[in-house]
């Protein structure tokens, strides 16, 4: 390796090289599985499972809810490569860390990822256990990943973000949904930096500036995928009502519960995704 490469290059390199000692599966769908998705793993066939903690440079969760393993196998006849859990900025993590998953499915040669989150209706149609496709976000979180110095080898300095969610991946995922018989809203995401919920005064704002959808992840993860060429899809689950929508005060518990209790239909959305992905490409 030379060591003229960018830093992050190499830990690439390092992580993937782990990865490829356990399997040389080339996904053609990545995956990042939040709140609530945890259940994918049982679908995937062959499934290589790699911890966290196996692999150099990737951290593991903190966060209840957020497992912390990569699964690569099978689905629905597709290969794709599932990061089960993520890291978010909040718990202290340096950006570089926080997209590093996202990176690494990447260069294991994924060409299109799908995020997906548990998120906050801003707007009052979104009601708890409700699913909304992203099709394009406002990063209030103040933090963006490719802050310093450019690696170049991985993308442009100036990454275009006209089309941060593809719209003909978004177009699969919405006729997916349709196929599947699962509602799906599409909406934008504003990510905030938490881990405090937002104030109504916050929530009224984001409302007025055309935010459907509220969170604390995803743009970060967007914004690196993008930098590399990678198409993005993203869906959220609507886990509550954001702050001064309802009366009721936010509690990550019932968060969590919600975001389980929808997660067999964003299953079942992704499923038909990876059905209909590997007939388009068989
Ligand atoms: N705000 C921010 N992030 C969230 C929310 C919310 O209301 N719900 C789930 N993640």
């Amino acid at each position: 390796m030379s060591t003229t490469l960018p830093a992050i290059s190499a830990q690439l390199a390092e992580a993937v090289a782990v990865v490829r000692d356990r399997s040389d599966l080339v996904p053609a769908l990545g995956i990042v599985a939040g709140s609530g998705l945890g259940a994918i793993g049982e679908l995937v066939q062959d499934a290589v499972a790699i911890p966290y903690g196996d692999i150099p440079h990737m951290y593991a969760p903190t966060v209840v809810g957020h497992a912390g393993k990569l699964l690569l196998g099978t689905l629905e006849g597709l290969p794709v490569a599932i990061l089960s859990g993520r890291v978010h900025a909040y718990e202290g993590h340096a950006m570089s860390d926080v997209v590093f998953g996202v990176r690494m499915l990447a260069r294991l040669g994924a060409p299109r990822v799908l995020l997906t989150n548990a998120a906050g209706g801003v707007q009052p149609w979104l009601s708890p256990g409700s699913l909304c496709r992203i099709v394009d976000h406002i990063n209030l979180s103040g933090k963006n990943p490719l802050i310093g110095p450019n690696p170049s080898d991985l993308g442009p300095r100036f990454p275009d973000m006209s089309t941060g969610y593809d719209p003909e991946f978004g177009g699969a995922i919405s006729r997916a949904a349709a196929s599947a018989g699962v509602p799906l809203y599409s909406g934008v995401y504003a990510a905030m930096s938490g881990p405090s919920y937002e104030t109504p005064a916050e929530i009224r704002m984001l409302r007025v500036i055309g935010a459907s959808l509220v969170g604390m992840s995803t743009v970060q993860e967007c914004i690196a995928l993008n930098h590399m060429g990678v198409k993005v899809g993203g869906i959220s689950v609507v886990s509550n009502f954001a702050a001064g929508v309802s009366t009721a005060p936010l509690d990550h518990s019932e968060v969590a519960e919600v975001a389980n209790e929808a997660g067999p239909r964003l299953l079942s959305v992704i499923r038909t995704l990876a059905r209909q992905l590997a007939e388009a490409e068989a």
